[in-house]
């Protein structure tokens, strides 16, 4: 990994790898986040009670409860369930697991694969928060409700930011041990969907010797997820290998990335005919 990683991103990479060297720490099942009858400590985060809204059940039981393991580039199932990321990794996302259910299906609770695991009844693996007192039958309510309401974003993702990347899954620097099956990219605007050609985002595996590794595209699926219009979806079409892989944005007129409301993902280009990588990751099997 090393060979393609620019100087300017090693301390990313440093700052992740310690990130998660603690979210393993507590995963020891600690009950961060349960008060003694297993019940979430509402208002951990100091504002927000528990309600049937995204940014609640955020700061309620994500952050507190589920961050904890689902963090940085070992996260389960490539799932990451802090505030920057857990909303584009949910909804519409298929589970590792079970690939043909849907994290969170919007209108759908009981065909959401959160609520299984929660519920304790998914086909795959263990109840969720795993090891720990499962949560109290009224706080599954409230996210089952959440998405029966159409897993809207919460109020705090909605705040009017400039055009961007916002953040990308598997993250920049990271170092995953299982290969992804897919790829999340989140922007902080509503994307247009005819600027998403073949042409517009590509994935790229690192191939040659390692001080001048060659790029060569990957056969992906590219998509906008039904009900969450500020991500892409990418999927490759068959298993990655181990090796280095960059996500490669368009930077060329035309065919770069566009927002509904006109904007175009041209900034900060040095040039109009410079592609932008948004993310360099590696497969390492353990
Ligand atoms: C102690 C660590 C730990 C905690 C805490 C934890 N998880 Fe998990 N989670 C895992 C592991 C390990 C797996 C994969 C194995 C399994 O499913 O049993 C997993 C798998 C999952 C999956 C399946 C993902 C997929 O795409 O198939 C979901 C959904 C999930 N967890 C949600 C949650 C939620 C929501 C919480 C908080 C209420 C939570 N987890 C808390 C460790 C944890």
């Amino acid at each position: 990994m090393s060979t393609v990683l620019k100087p300017a991103l090693a301390p990313v990479f440093l700052a992740l790898a310690a990130l998660s060297a603690s979210g393993l720490g507590g995963c020891s099942g600690s009950g961060v986040g349960l008060d003694d009858n297993g019940d979430p400590i509402s208002g951990q985060t100091g504002t927000t009670p528990l309600s049937s809204d995204f940014d609640s059940i955020q700061a309620n039981v994500f952050t507190p409860i589920c961050s904890v393991c689902h963090i940085g580039a070992s996260a389960p199932e490539g799932l990451i369930l802090d505030a920057q990321h857990s909303y584009s990794l949910l909804v519409n996302v298929p589970s590792t697991e079970v690939p043909s259910i849907l994290r969170v299906d919007p209108g759908n609770p009981d065909d959401s694969y959160l609520i299984m695991k929660l519920e304790g009844h998914a086909a795959v693996g263990s109840q969720m928060p795993l090891d720990e007192t499962p949560l109290p039958a009224s706080t599954i309510a409230f996210i089952a409700q959440w998405i029966t309401d159409g897993a809207q974003p919460g109020a705090s993702s909605q705040a009017t930011a400039a055009f961007a990347v916002a953040s990308v899954a598997p993250e920049d620097g990271d170092a995953v041990p299982e290969p992804p099956t897919k790829i999340v990219v989140s922007f902080t605007r509503d994307l247009d969907a005819s600027s998403v050609l073949a042409q517009t985002v590509s994935l790229e595996r690192a191939s040659g010797p390692s001080g001048a590794p060659v790029f060569t595209p990957v056969p992906i699926s590219i998509r906008i997820p039904a009900g969450d219009p500020r991500a892409l979806l990418l999927t490759p079409l068959m298993p990655l290998s181990s090796g280095d892989y960059q996500v490669v944005l368009s930077g060329q007129a035309g065919i770069e990335l566009g927002a509904l409301d006109g904007s175009r993902l041209t900034q900060p280009l040095p040039d109009a005919q410079a592609n932008r990588i948004i993310d360099r990751f590696s497969v390492v099997p353990p």
